[in-house]
């Protein structure tokens, strides 16, 4: 079973909230089901986000029997589905593509417009994968030899269309024998490194040690690392990058070791409309998965939490942005404004 794949009118996908202890595949052929297991996180990661809810779209056209209807289906499917999570610009840049693509096909006869909107998803679900591909072997060229790696949540095949970002050049670099060794943190509070990152690690033979968010520091101190790699959800016109909370901390411990942090992420990641950082939207989650580890609680009843999901780190931070068209320095502002999709030539 893939991460997420599309059989015959129903979409499959994994519950990543049960991983890794089990493998439990959900069938739906409805775009609430699809919408809940975003906001719930059975669904995640940016690029995953973007595919799930361009087959949630089609999910949600596909029931339509009165072509008349399908204006109001449209914008009905693309308010529940943007309404899931709000940081990844993917999931917006997503949807955004596929009603322009059910517009633009609204005068065709029904059964042809449905395979045109569910052309449209299986599309930017194998663009993904070839991304990912592409931000492999570019993001293993800039690894020294030996490179002993931190990286942070789960930007792996189970936060993307294909093998991933951040794990897909650390997986090109151990098939070019230029990793030595991986440390993952934990990820607080959800844990995406020790259920995840872990688990897709151990899948592909990469040597990997699991270690608390708070050991970074102590680990860079002793000089037993050489890069970070990090995914991101939304990277703005600067190059200030949102990513799972915590990433900052470890941008600013990197750079006081002088240590390179690299971002793999593709360019639908990039948000052309936001100037910097300060302007994007950051998800506060529930207290509950602060509070509580496993349904357990481990803190008194009634203690104030914050718990932003995300957190923003500056683009003077990274030193590398890695998208599937070629790797970006700082400063990013001219080199993000050339990928604006309206200024690449047509293919
Ligand atoms: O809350 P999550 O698990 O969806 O957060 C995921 C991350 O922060 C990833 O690093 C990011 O989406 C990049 S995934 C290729």
């Amino acid at each position: 079973m893939q991460v997420i794949e599309w059989r015959e009118g129903t979409l499959l996908f994994l519950d990543q909230t049960r991983l890794p202890l089990e493998e439990v595949v959900i069938e739906t052929d409805d775009e609430h089901v699809v919408a809940d297991a975003i906001k719930r996180l059975a669904l995640r990661g940016a690029p995953l986000i973007g595919i799930a809810a361009a087959y949630g779209f089609v999910l949600a056209l596909n029931k339509v029997s009165d072509p008349s209807k399908i204006p109001a289906a449209i914008e009905r499917a693309s308010v529940l589905l943007a309404s899931t999570r709000p940081t990844a610009v993917n999931l917006f840049r997503a949807l955004d593509r596929m009603k322009a693509a059910a517009e633009a096909s609204l005068a065709r006869p029904l059964h042809e417009f449905k395979i045109q909107i569910l052309n449209e998803a299986l599309a930017l679900h194998r663009e993904d994968e070839s991304m990912c591909m592409a931000i492999g072997e570019y993001g293993a060229q800039l690894l020294p030899n030996a490179a002993v790696v931190v990286t942070h949540c789960n930007a792996g095949r189970l936060a993307t269309g294909g093998k991933g970002t951040a794990l897909a050049v650390i997986a090109r670099a151990w098939e070019l024998h230029k990793l030595k060794h991986v440390y993952m943190d934990e990820t607080r509070p959800l844990m995406q490194g020790a259920r995840l990152t872990a688990w897709e690690l151990q899948r592909l033979g990469i040597p990997a040690t699991l270690m608390t968010d708070s050991t970074a520091a102590f680990l860079m101190q002793r000089g037993l690392v050489n890069a970070v790699v990090v995914g991101a959800d939304r990277i703005t016109r600067n190059g200030d990058t949102a990513n799972k909370v915590g990433t900052y901390g470890l941008a600013v411990l990197a750079k006081h070791h002088g240590i390179p942090l690299i971002v793999a992420a593709p360019t639908s990641t990039l948000d052309f409309e936001l100037v910097n950082g300060s302007e994007i939207p950051i998800e506060q989650r529930s207290g509950r998965e602060v509070t509580h580890i496993g349904g357990i609680r481990i803190a008194p009843e009634g203690v104030d939490v914050y718990s932003p999901a995300f957190d923003v780190t500056p683009g003077e931070l990274i030193s590398a942005i890695v998208t599937e068209k070629g790797v970006l320095r700082y400063p990013f502002r001219d080199a993000i404004e050339r990928l604006r999709p309206e200024r690449l030539p047509a293919v």
